[in-house]
């Protein structure tokens, strides 16, 4: 799933996509395209579908929310993509018209689809366009056929069996239309010639009282330019209007991405949710409820069991993740080993080998290889050499209240339970820190720091205080417990 521009094929080729609607039916501040699904803005998914077609060309159209939607693309894809802009939006025709504006003069054919179109891949737009190559004065489209064509423009056919029009939900006009199961998912190929005059031609005689890019079949039809269909699979069609579409096409991406990795031998179970951007090496074991988001990078051999969270993360082979550990911007060596229940917070630097156990929390701490700290520890700000063990409930003390400090551990050491290090401080090579100790100065290598009371034993006490709690109870007429 990466970015490949490689295909002379389609050089001359421009792509248009349209994203300058408002998506009403989002309910949102937020333009539509920008929604995300897989971890990625709808509009991502078809300006790349456009790119690993090979259009050398990409126009985006915006509008609504164009300051969002351009700052967008413009960081994702640089100069890869140019903008258009459609300032009021009185529909599709019109949108497209907008981008014609925009298109490199040299490129004879266009290609034009839609932004909320996620499902659409570099194959469907190359099958519409390397049409068009073989018939270069006809117009070419995509259709598909559905149970269920709510929604969709229909493809209207003449007894032969041409498409004569395409029909928009609201301005059918029989119930044999609406039966139609045959519908346009939106992706038109011809000449630029014939989109200038075709867009030009657009009136605004519908329910919406909007310019209709599906007018151009009629516009075709009327001027004998034959009207061709490229029959695709309905798999790849859904225009998100709502966000229960958007649902729809976020559980078809996932489906999709995990199929993905499956095939490059992955074994990931169903119910995983892994975003787009990331990377799965082969023979990992992705469990149930796991989700691997943003840029997350697996290696080969990594075990993630259930219900795991894991955001812009490095993990390196041969490492295992126990259930529900939580992590994210940081960076795991190979055959390190977390969880269940640790939670690694940013800038967490594991080290191979290393382990880290149930309710353990770190923050911008290195741990070095082989390295552990395997039962309920905060670990903040800190560099930890490596073969060093940090005992149960163990605490870096980084912060006075204003400022974070460093705690630096070097290697072998032997950190006992209950120890609280304040920092900033260091703690040498070799040295241990006994059990219950609180350190507030720096520990020499080899050195065993010890900070805890003596303990003391008094013979018999114990009965005492029974006694003395008996006859407190009973003066003061205190309920039994
Ligand atoms: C459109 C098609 C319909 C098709 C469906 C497929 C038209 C008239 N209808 O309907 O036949 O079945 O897509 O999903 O084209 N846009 C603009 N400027 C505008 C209006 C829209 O840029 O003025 C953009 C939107 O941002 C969106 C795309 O065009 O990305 C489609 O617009 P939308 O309103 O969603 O069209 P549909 O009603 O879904
Ligand atoms: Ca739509």
């Amino acid at each position: 799933m990466t970015i490949s521009t490689a295909n002379k094929q389609l050089d001359k080729t421009t792509a248009l996509i349209l994203a300058a609607g408002q998506g009403t039916r989002m309910q949102s501040e937020t333009s539509k395209v920008l929604h995300e699904i897989a971890g990625r803005p709808l509009i991502y998914y078809s300006i790349r579908a456009a790119l690993d077609a090979g259009c050398k060309d990409v126009v985006v159209v915006v509008g609504h929310a164009k300051e969002q939607v351009a700052r967008y693309v413009v960081e994702m894809f640089g100069e890869q993509v140019r903008m258009a802009v459609q300032s009021i939006q009185k529909g599709t025709g019109d949108a497209a018209a907008a981008g014609l504006a925009a298109v490199d003069g040299d490129n004879k054919n266009i290609v034009v689809f839609y932004g909320d179109a996620p499902l659409i891949v570099a194959d469907n737009i190359r099958a519409v366009t390397l049409a068009l190559e073989a018939a270069p004065s006809s117009l070419h489209l995509a259709t598909c056929t559905l149970d269920d064509p709510t929604g969709y423009g229909r493809i209207i056919r003449n007894s032969t069996s041409s498409i004569v029009a395409i029909r928009e939900q609201r301005d059918l006009r029989s119930s044999e239309e609406a039966n139609i199961r045959e519908i346009n998912p939106g992706i038109y190929a011809a000449s630029l010639e014939f989109f200038r005059a075709a867009l030009a031609s657009l009136k605004p005689t519908n329910a919406q009282g909007e310019l209709y890019l599906t007018d151009i079949v009629t516009f075709a039809v009327a001027n004998h330019q034959p009207v061709v269909s490229i029959s695709l699979p309905t798999d790849v069609l859904l225009g998100v209007n709502d966000r229960v579409q958007l649902a729809d096409a976020e559980g078809k991406m996932f489906s999709r991405i995990a199929n993905h990795w499956r095939r490059f031998g992955a074994t990931i179970s169903t119910g995983a949710m892994i975003d787009d951007a990331v990377r799965i090496g082969r023979d990992c074991v992705i469990g149930p409820g796991v989700i691997l988001r943003g840029e997350t990078v697996i290696g080969s051999q990594v075990r993630i069991d259930v219900g795991c969270v894991v955001t812009n993360t490095k993990i390196g082979d041969a490492s295992l993740l126990k259930p529900y550990t939580v992590i994210g911007n940081s960076i795991v060596d190979k055959y390190a080993q977390l969880g269940p229940f640790s939670h690694i917070r940013p800038d967490t630097n594991i080290g191979e080998g290393a382990h880290i156990g149930n309710f353990v929390e770190t923050k911008k701490t290195t741990m070095g290889a082989g390295s552990k700290a395997n039962h309920l520890a905060y670990l903040g700000d800190g560099i930890v050499g490596e073969r060093t063990n940090i005992g149960a409930g163990t605490i870096f003390c980084n912060y006075d209240g204003t400022r974070k400090h460093l705690t630096t551990i070097e290697s072998d050491v032997f950190i006992g339970s209950d120890s609280q290090i304040v920092a900033p401080v260091r703690i040498g090579a070799g040295a241990y820190v006994a059990t219950g100790t609180t350190v507030v100065k720096d520990v020499p290598a080899d050195a065993l720091a010890i900070g805890r009371v003596r303990q003391e034993n008094k013979e018999g006490y114990a009965e005492r205080i029974r006694q003395r709690n008996r006859s407190a109870k009973g003066s003061s007429g205190a309920q039994g417990q």
